[in-house]
């Protein structure tokens, strides 16, 4: 029973329960471990925050006291956080300087967690191992019905993607000939490494294979979440010899506290991390560079090989994209390029500062859009259609229906700027 007694309840209860302050077991262990082991490492245990649950999020950070930009929220000491270091110099890293081959740094993170699992309070990381989630909403779970829920060039990334973790999977096998490494609970380390770890540069180690992924596992500060809007200075301080958090933002007690995980569109945060988020600024709908051309050539534009070196030559054929505020800089910029007649195309100039050159280009452009658009707005009503009704959804499948239901609405917001 907390200490505050009837007043504080109720002030909470005025607030709408909203934090609910995580008083579980494995949390509160959690908690007294890291004061416990900083403490006892020579360290100051110094945190602002405290996990808890928040409406329509789940389980992240809330802060204790009002935080102002420059407030560092967290610190973790050094010996507190799983580096690959700390893995070469346990059991399992013996083993994996003995070997031939190398891993990488994802793997070998991976595998430490699974053999602390494995270890269960034996484990000197056992308070941190048991508040991590038991299964992941990524990639790598989902169903071959929920795959063809994907978006085509989602879907695509998405196999690449599939085919590297098994190679992944199959080569932490081979490292270990002897032991049984279940699929399940390689897919199990692999995503907590992948969505909770953070940047941790070491010197390269001639038993790690470079790939240029930095990483290190930070109990504790993981538990926070992610927002497009925060801003953080994060880092390990030479100094202080902890990793640190150093919000650059304004919080009021009680409030959520965010790190960002980098400026990532709803695809790349379902795809690695789980979670989509509404109304995400970084979200885009894609468009092939060739459909656009043919959408051109249907509405038999002239001088095409002289548009597309234009096009080409600025480097305008890239980053073809639709949002909420429609069409790409480069994509207007091409649909004008491409809906310019001869005399036009001797002042390119214009075209290029994004002027309009002229009704006849602008009214031409506009139908070159809605042309193109209009398979991609095909494409994802069929997909649309074959997603069950949202109360018979499972989690994956409405977390994949909020992307294409993004998608719908940046189209249909590009389709009414260009009609
Ligand atoms: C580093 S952990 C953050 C702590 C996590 N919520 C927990 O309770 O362990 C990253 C995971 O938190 C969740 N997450 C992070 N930010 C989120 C957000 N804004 N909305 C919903 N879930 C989020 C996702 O499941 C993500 O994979």
């Amino acid at each position: 029973m907390p200490r505050h007694g009837r007043t504080k309840r109720t002030r909470k209860r005025k607030r709408g329960n909203d934090p609910r302050i995580d008083l579980s077991k494995e949390i509160v262990t959690l908690s007294k471990w890291m004061k416990r082991e900083s403490i006892s490492l020579g360290f100051k245990w110094k945190s602002h925050l405290h996990p808890a649950f928040f409406t329509g999020i789940g389980r992240g950070m809330m802060t204790k006291d009002s935080l102002t930009g420059g407030d560092i929220v967290v610190s973790i000491p050094k010996p507190l956080l799983i580096t690959v270091e700390t893995v070469l110099s346990s059991e399992i890293g013996e083993l994996v300087k003995r070997q031939k081959f190398k891993l990488s740094r994802q793997q070998i993170l991976s595998l430490f967690l699974l053999s602390e699992r494995s270890k269960g309070d034996n484990s000197f990381w056992y308070p941190y191992i048991s508040v991590l989630p038991q299964s992941h909403t990524t990639f790598g779970y989902l169903s071959a019905r929920e795959l063809t829920l994907l978006p085509p060039k989602l879907l695509t990334a998405v196999k690449s993607k599939i085919m590297d973790i098994k190679q992944a999977y199959k080569e932490v096998r081979d490292f270990f000939p002897g032991e049984s490494i279940a699929h399940e609970d390689f897919l199990w380390s692999w995503f907590c490494v992948n969505s909770r770890s953070v940047f941790y540069k070491l010197g390269g180690s001639e038993f790690v294979k470079e790939d240029g992924n930095h990483l290190a596992l930070a109990p504790y500060l993981d538990l926070l979440n992610h927002s497009v809007v925060a801003q953080v200075e994060a880092g390990f301080n030479n100094e202080t010899g902890c990793y640190e958090i150093r919000t650059l933002d304004n919080y009021k007690k009680y409030d959520q506290v965010f790190i960002s995980y980098g400026s990532h569109d709803n695809y790349h945060l379902l795809m690695e991390y789980g979670f989509t988020l509404p109304d995400n600024p970084n979200d885009a709908v894609m468009m092939d560079y060739d459909v656009v051309l043919n959408s051109a050539k249907s509405l038999d534009v002239n001088h095409l090989e002289k548009k597309q070196d234009l096009i080409q030559q600025h480097d305008l054929h890239s980053k073809l994209t639709c949002t909420v505020e429609g069409l790409s800089w480069n994509l207007l910029i091409v649909t004008r390029i491409l809906a310019m007649d001869w005399n036009e195309l001797h002042q390119w100039k214009v075209v290029l500062n994004g002027d309009v050159i002229s009704n006849r280009n602008e009214s031409l452009s506009r139908g070159i859009a809605r042309s193109f658009l209009t398979p991609y707005i095909q494409q994802n009503r069929d997909l649309l259609f074959k997603f069950p009704p949202e109360s018979s959804m499972t989690t994956m499948e409405k977390l994949i229906s909020s992307v294409v239901q993004m998608e719908r609405k940046i189209l249909q917001i590009t389709w009414t700027s260009v009609s």
